[in-house]
């Protein structure tokens, strides 16, 4: 089992993308290594806490390559927050502003049930406006929102702060 120090050694740093200024955290590495890969899932289930879990909410598009696998994982059902657009069905949706733009996630609106037990797993946590937004959306459908889990936390950036009381896991910080 790899550690989340083996996970962060792996992440690759690439300044000046897409904006200057911005350090971008590449997990790419990470998911071309099966050993590496299979331990992000790991420990990104054990976020869970051992609380049985009916869906996991993955969020567009980093977000649905751990999402897909921990539901997979852990028996659960898989729900996609997408990009503005790409739902078919009746959706809810909000705009936000990451990190390095704006953006609008939707959700359909029959996607969780009232009191349904679900994790929200993204890659990364920076801002925090995109999980703001998908935790607000599932709020608003009335899950019982269990955890939201990220692979990395950009802790400088406070993401944590816009997304109240739930109780937030990161398996990788950087300052
Ligand atoms: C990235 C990342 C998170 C978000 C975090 O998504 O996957 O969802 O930014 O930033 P924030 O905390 O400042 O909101 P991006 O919109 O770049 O989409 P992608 O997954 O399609 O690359
Ligand atoms: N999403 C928002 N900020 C990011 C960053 N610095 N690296 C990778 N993805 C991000």
């Amino acid at each position: 089992m790899a550690s989340a120090q083996s996970i962060r050694s792996a992440i690759r740093d690439i300044p000046n993308f897409p904006q200057p200024g911005i350090v971008f955290r590449d997990i790419t590495p990470v998911l071309a290594d099966p050993g590496l890969f299979k331990d992000s899932i790991t420990l990104l289930c054990d976020t869970a806490g051992g609380t049985a879990i009916d869906k996991i909410v993955g969020i567009d598009a980093r977000g649905f390559i751990f999402a897909a696998a921990v539901a997979d994982r852990l028996g659960a059902g898989f729900v996609p927050v997408r990009k503005k657009g790409k739902l078919p069905w009746n959706t809810r949706g909000l705009s936000y502003t990451l990190e390095y733009g704006e953006a609008e996630v939707e959700i359909h609106e029959d996607a969780v049930n009232p009191g349904e037990k679900v994790l929200l797993v993204d890659d990364l946590l920076a801002t925090g406006g995109t999980a703001s937004a998908a935790v607000q959306l599932l709020d608003g459908l009335g899950a019982d929102l269990v955890a939201v889990s990220f692979l990395i936390e950009l802790n400088g950036l406070s993401g944590r702060d816009k997304l109240g009381d739930h109780r937030i896991e990161s398996i990788v910080q950087y300052e």
